[in-house]
């Protein structure tokens, strides 16, 4: 997945998952290094590669503890998606008000205040990825505004685009998630999201704009490369009805 070697956690102590409730900032620079994606070399993020210790704990571990999986510790090849398409078709984010939507560790955000959105919001309901987001966003010289919140159902009436990835993955999340952003769709908001093919992608009402292979592990998606797609939500119908993952 990684360009370059992590730095700085070589011969660590075993993970102190108290620190994830205590200081989540602090938790998430003790379990990661500064590493860089293929697919998106100019941002660099506090991942864990496979070597951290924090891959290590298995499921029981986590539960024991109360701390959700450490999806913030990954970047996503839905996030990468976008991340890379935000970059590359500035117009979709520039001067708009952005909300990266379940951000995990802020990729999408940081892509898309580089790209020139006027404000970015990234929401997630898991403090430790708000903690990596912020961590990231300072990293990359960006700016903002990170919250833990569950927005899903809730009107966007302050945002002009969506963005999400990897955001399908389980039920009944994926079906509240399609809901909301279907409405918001149709309310005027552009909402945009990457996925590598999970089960829960609605399977209609959705454009392909983009398509990427991304470079991803073993250990989390069963192969090396995910052909990942970029989808817009329809505007109507019509469109709707011209693409979509099942005319595929
Ligand atoms: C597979 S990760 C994707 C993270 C990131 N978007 C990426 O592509 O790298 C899914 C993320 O959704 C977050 N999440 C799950 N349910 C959520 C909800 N109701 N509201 C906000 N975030 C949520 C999880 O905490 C996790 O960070």
């Amino acid at each position: 997945m990684c360009e370059h070697a992590p730095m700085g956690n070589e011969g660590q102590a075993p993970v102190d998952t108290r620190r994830a409730l205590t200081d989540p900032r602090r938790f998430v620079e003790e379990n990661t290094g500064i590493l860089t994606l293929p697919l998106l070399p100019e941002i660099p993020l506090h991942l864990a590669a496979e070597m951290f210790p924090l891959w290590q704990l298995t499921e029981a571990e986590l539960t024991d503890t109360g701390l959700p999986p450490p999806f913030w510790a990954f970047a996503w090849a839905g996030g990468q998606a976008v991340a890379r398409y935000v970059l590359d078709t500035p117009d979709v984010v520039r001067d708009k008000r952005v909300l990266d939507f379940a951000t995990g560790c802020g990729l999408i955000g940081i892509a898309a205040a580089r790209a020139g959105a006027r404000e970015v919001t990234a929401v997630d309901i898991d403090p430790i990825a708000v903690a990596a987001c912020g961590l990231n966003a300072e990293r990359n010289g960006v700016a903002i505004h990170a919250e833990k919140a569950d927005w899903i159902g809730r009107p966007l009436d302050d945002f002009d685009v969506v963005v999400a990835g990897d955001v399908f993955y389980e039920r009944p999340m994926a079906d509240d998630v399609q809901e909301w952003l279907k409405g918001e769709r149709a309310r005027g908001l552009d909402v945009i999201i990457g996925d590598p093919g999970r089960t829960y992608l609605p399977k209609d009402g959705l454009v392909e704009i983009a398509r990427y292979c991304v470079a991803t592990t073993r250990e989390l998606e069963d192969t090396e490369v995910r052909r990942t797609l970029v989808w817009r939500f329809a505007e109507n119908a019509a469109q709707a009805a011209l693409a979509g993952p099942s005319s595929e």
